[in-house]
């Protein structure tokens, strides 16, 4: 694909749906390669819309406003980086020509829904995933466990991401509060919930898994896998690689490969799968950038939003490790905006450490603000460098 001059009739035109802290850093990225970018967001003065050519607040999930936001900036290609997206829109624009939808709309609608995904990868694909069910109501999620599903389990909305209305619950007198609470946190679509039995894992892994072109054909590479911590449905740590038995790292990688050359397309993906001892399961898949791949930008020739902005204008990719490294997220701790940021210096005084502040406008106590990476002889070594160099970062309001 030729790459045209930003701002000239030539220009090669990228429109992020999503202009979030991992949206900011595909439009870095893209920008590099010469790339006109169009930042899209729910709120102004979004991480993306601060490194863009051109920036836009719209509701993404209004069909005919997000197909008239696309008619008017004609992008050649439609990259989401968030789910609460209108995939009606994006299913005409791209059957009427105007543009491409990475990876594809196929994958976008899948993934976005809970229900799509996981219908796919156990039922289709036959892939080991948790025992699930769906339920509408509390009584069918009541049914749901008792017929089979059982405790520890999972309770989430179908469509919500972050741990948002996710819980896990340990007795039936949980039941209500974790369908109110799924109720509350889900996105668009608030009648349904999917239970999930617990799988008692040794540790989870991100896969990231890049379909990119390699002469002329479709070629898939593996970057090296990325353990993380949870709290709460919600990223605190990753760190690369994660070290792993070779039939479990095979099997992950079989898992991956089929998933993602179901879904399609360009681009790199965030494959989630749980493990103990020789055993994989699948969890769930981001047809994108991955919040726990942040960890890339500290420890890989080519960081996660390199890979998937080179992947999909059609360019060779390398997926290397150069250095073992963690990341660990700056939540706001505060309720406020225009927030400052003390302590980068001493943070960055830790050795071998970087700082990533996103520039969101509104901090709350809860929020990813920013991210510390290091790198170290050892991912030990990197996560305790990245801990304290996160720790050291105190924003006030
Ligand atoms: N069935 C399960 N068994 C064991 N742990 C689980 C299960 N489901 C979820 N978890 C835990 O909760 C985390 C978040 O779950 P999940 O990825 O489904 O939610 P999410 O809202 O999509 O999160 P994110 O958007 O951050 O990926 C998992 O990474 C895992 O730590
Ligand atoms: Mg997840």
């Amino acid at each position: 694909m030729n790459i045209g001059t930003p701002l000239s009739p030539s220009a090669t035109r990228i429109m992020l749906l999503g202009s979030g802290e991992l949206g900011k850093e595909v439009i870095i990225a893209l920008q590099r390669l010469g790339v006109e970018v169009i930042a899209v967001d729910r709120y102004a003065n979004a991480p993306g819309h601060q490194v863009a050519h051109r920036a836009h607040v719209i509701d993404m999930t209004d069909s005919a406003a997000l197909k008239a936001l696309i008619e008017q900036e004609r992008p050649h290609l439609i990259v989401p980086e968030i789910e609460a997206i209108s995939t009606e829109a994006l299913a005409e624009i791209e059957a009427a020509g105007i543009a491409k939808v990475i990876p594809t709309v196929r994958a976008v609608q899948l993934t976005m829904n809970r229900e799509g995904i996981r219908k796919l990868a156990a039922e289709e694909l036959g892939l080991p995933t948790s025992a699930y069910a769906f339920a509408e109501s509390v009584q069918q999620l009541q049914t749901a466990i008792e017929n089979g599903i059982g405790y520890p389990c999972f309770v989430k909305p179908v469509m919500s991401s972050s741990g948002k209305g996710q819980s896990r619950i340990t007795q039936a007198s949980e039941v209500q509060t974790a369908w109110d609470y799924a109720a509350s946190g889900g996105r668009v679509d608030k009648g349904l919930v999917i239970v999930e039995g617990q799988i008692a894992f040794d540790f989870e892994i991100t896969l990231l898994t890049v379909r990119a072109i390699e002469n002329g054909k479709v070629k898939t590479y593996f970057c090296e896998p990325i353990g993380h911590v949870q709290v709460k449905g919600d990223y605190v740590e990753s760190w690369q690689p994660q070290v792993m038995s070779a039939p479990a790292l095979e099997r992950s990688q079989e898992i991956a490969k089929k998933v993602t050359d179901s879904l399609g397309g360009l681009g790199l993906f965030g494959v989630e799968l749980f493990v103990r001892g020789d055993e994989v399961w699948f969890s769930e898949v981001s047809p994108r950038p991955h919040d726990t791949g942040m960890v890339t930008m500290a420890t890989q020739r080519l960081n996660e939003f390199e890979l998937h902005a080179r992947a999909i204008l059609g360019l060779p990719v390398d997926v290397s490790l150069l250095q073992h490294g963690a990341s660990a997220v700056i939540y706001g701790g505060v309720d406020a905006t225009g927030i400052s940021y003390t302590g980068v210096e001493e943070a960055l005084a830790v050795p071998e450490t970087d700082v990533r502040l996103f520039g969101k406008p509104e901090s709350f106590t809860r929020r990813r603000m920013g991210v510390a990476l290091a790198t170290g002889k050892d991912t030990d070594e990197a996560r305790q460098r990245a801990k304290l160099a996160a720790a050291k970062v105190r924003p006030v309001a």
